[in-house]
């Protein structure tokens, strides 16, 4: 590497999970799937910042009935890496949901715990049905029980980045799924 402008994120990919042509695949899958049964419905799909939005920008444009779309934003951990249930709104929903069919959308299912919380709350808001939609399945580490209608696929226990998801930040342009070269981790890998 001679400067900054040679740096590619790719350098920093060990291994690649699932390529950017599975994930179109089965995205579109997903999407022909919602259509199907939301046809008539007039879905919201709420999605959580900031993993989920490169999900979301392919999921949406693969439903082919009329929706809508709103965002949250919450950050799921305290001061260490390790998911706590204690779950802080940043960015609240900006539309009423009350009497509406809600399909969110998540990134990744790891304890669990973040999206127990949000299903909890949005319950309180009086929606006519809840429809969990994740594109990722860690179900290794779950502590909370959820039901999953809809999920992009199982994947083992690793962290991994790419496809909206980040590590301290970054490498959520990666257009597919990897896992981290151990060096970029410095202090091991994280925990969620
Ligand atoms: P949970 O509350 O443990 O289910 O955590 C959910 C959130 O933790 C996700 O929305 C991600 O932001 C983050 N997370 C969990 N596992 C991973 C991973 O493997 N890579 C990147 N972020 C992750
Ligand atoms: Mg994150």
């Amino acid at each position: 590497m001679t400067g900054l402008g040679t740096r590619s994120v790719h350098d920093d990919v060990e291994e690649i999970l699932l390529s950017h042509e599975q994930l179109q695949a089965r995205v579109a899958e997903l999407g022909r799937q919602l259509s199907a049964d939301f046809d008539g419905r007039d879905p919201v799909l709420v999605s959580v910042l900031k993993g989920s939005i490169v999900f979301l920008a392919d999921l949406m444009r693969s439903i082919d009935v009329p929706l809508s779309v709103d965002l949250m934003e919450v950050s799921s951990y305290g001061a260490g890496t390790e998911s706590s249930g204690q779950v802080r709104i940043i960015k609240d929903l900006s539309s009423s949901i009350e009497g509406r069919h809600v399909i969110v959308v998540e990134d990744i299912i790891d304890t669990g715990l973040t999206l127990n919380y949000l299903l909890r709350y949005l319950h309180d808001k009086s929606p006519a049905s809840i429809t969990v939609c994740c594109l990722l399945d860690k179900p290794a580490r779950r502590l909370a029980e959820i039901e999953i209608a809809y999920r992009g696929f199982t994947i083992p226990d690793r962290f991994v980045v790419g496809y909206g998801l980040d590590f301290d930040e970054r490498f959520r342009n990666l257009p597919y799924v990897g896992v981290l070269r151990p060096a970029v981790y410095a202090g091991g890998p994280p925990e969620g």
